[in-house]
């Protein structure tokens, strides 16, 4: 398996991921997505909000607000003891741990002596208004669920949804993590796509859907191209679950240092809406026409995270192949690099290489070529160095298709299609490649 390190070195060295304020010396836990991480995260958002919304009649979306009412937080627990970490400091170097996650009773660090735990919150406070006294004190909201449950009777009424029935976001969220690590595994910043599922309070009917769930998201993963054998589903045991949920499996992958989560797929029973009722003063019970009963729906939650979905798409696509596998002399010379994304997210779908850059007619062609395949897909156009380099800068951040036109194209008005995964190359007429492209890449 691929360590940690060559994927956190790509990202920067190809534009996907860089620290936050370098410049400044970088801020802990803090990472911003260049241009390919950006298009590469879009494209994993794009796909995960077309299956879970565009695709189906059940699920509608919204994109609440972070800063909410601090009495969201109040009514949904996260200020109380069940949204904290167990926090323990070395007596000696002032570091910091969580309880849970140390061995023995020793700082790792310098085998100081440890304080004893507090409950630390994970809830990252920040002020409204000109004055900083307490009545300003609001949250960054600590999950995009609660901003969900917020719109829940208006998107009920508004789209007129019937039980069972979903509402998805994607969206920010923040946690005053005490260990942030591993990249952009767990960070105090991160994104979440979450999708609440509004179901009758009927245990053996929640059941089905809770299974229908965790298979749907694991499909998700798998035909993004994830290796069956990296995934599999772990249940919470009764004591580790949070303080909202009734049962959680996770999704989890064999990331370099074990399996750790991606996923948690979530019964929630009524602890939202019940919670929400109550401190609101709000009705938010169903009337289902059908069966002529009124209820508070439960709720079966899908949160996924879009940074830990970028960490291990990353991972699983990254292949290194020692000596090079092309014939040049110079290839040889070095391992090259391919990102086997799935055409479905790779950050841009096809370069456009002109074979010979002083030869007004081809590059003229090559950016006639490009100007067709850019009113269609995120292309490159790229004329500096050697065709062999070119492609190798294009297998490196996971281009599926690289086309070159050289003098042949001139006359017969085609190019040269290469598949970035077999090195295959194939003429196509120009006239036809849009529809060539269009059955690859979807
Ligand atoms: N609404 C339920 C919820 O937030 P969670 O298990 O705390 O559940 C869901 O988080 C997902 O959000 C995780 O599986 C993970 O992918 C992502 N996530 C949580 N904390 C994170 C962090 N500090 N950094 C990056 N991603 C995180």
């Amino acid at each position: 398996m691929v360590n940690l390190e060559k994927i956190i070195s790509l990202c920067k060295r190809r534009g996907f991921i860089t620290p936050s304020s370098e410049m400044y010396g970088g801020f802990e836990s803090g990472y911003d997505y260049g241009f390919l991480g950006v298009l590469l995260k879009n494209n994993i958002k794009q796909s995960w909000w077309n299956e879970m919304i565009q695709y189906r009649d059940d699920i509608v979306g919204v994109d609440a607000s972070i800063l909410m009412s601090p009495k969201v937080w109040e009514a949904s627990g996260h200020l109380s003891a069940g949204f904290t970490d167990p926090l323990v400091e070395c007596k000696k170097c002032h570091h910091r741990f969580r309880r849970d996650h140390l061995e023995n009773n020793k700082c790792p660090d310098c085998g100081g002596e440890l304080t004893k735990e507090k409950k630390f919150n994970l809830m990252m406070k920040t002020f409204v208004g000109s004055v900083e006294d307490k009545a300003d004190t609001i949250y960054l909201r600590g999950e995009t669920a609660q901003g969900i449950y917020m719109n829940y009777p208006f998107m009920r009424d508004a789209m007129r949804m019937k039980i069972p029935f979903g509402i998805a976001q994607i969206g920010k969220a923040f946690r005053n993590e005490i260990t942030p690590r591993y990249f952009i595994f767990k960070t105090r910043e991160f994104e979440q796509m979450e999708m609440q599922y509004f179901v009758v309070p009927d245990e053996k009917k929640k059941e089905k859907i809770f299974n229908y769930w965790k298979e749907e998201r694991m499909k998700w993963y798998l035909d993004l191209g994830i290796k069956k054998e990296d995934l599999r589903f772990k249940e919470h045991a009764k004591n580790e679950l949070a303080h909202y949920a009734k049962k959680a499996v996770d999704v989890e992958y064999k990331f370099p240092w074990g399996w750790d989560e991606i996923e948690g797929i979530h019964d929630r029973g009524d602890w939202d809406l019940s919670n929400h009722g109550k401190h609101s003063g709000h009705d938010l019970s169903y009337y289902d026409e059908k069966t002529k009963k009124k209820f508070i729906p439960h709720i079966i939650e899908t949160s996924a995270g879009v940074d830990r979905g970028v960490l291990v798409f990353l991972l699983n696509a990254y292949d290194e192949i020692t000596g090079g596998r092309t014939t040049t002399t110079e290839a040889q010379k070095e391992a090259e690099v391919v990102l086997r994304l799935s055409n479905k997210i790779a950050p841009i779908k096809t370069a456009i290489l002109p074979l010979a850059k002083n030869k007004e007619d081809i590059t003229k062609k090559a950016r006639q070529v490009y100007d067709l395949l850019k009113s269609h897909w995120m292309c490159q156009y790229d004329e500096a160095g050697s065709i062999g380099r070119r492609y190798r800068r294009q297998d490196e951040i996971g281009t599926p298709y690289c086309i070159t036109i050289d003098f042949d194209s001139l006359d017969k008005n085609d190019v040269t299609v290469r598949d970035r995964d077999t090195m295959k190359q194939e003429r196509i007429k120009i006239d036809e490649l849009v529809d060539y492209l269009k059955d690859k890449l979807q």
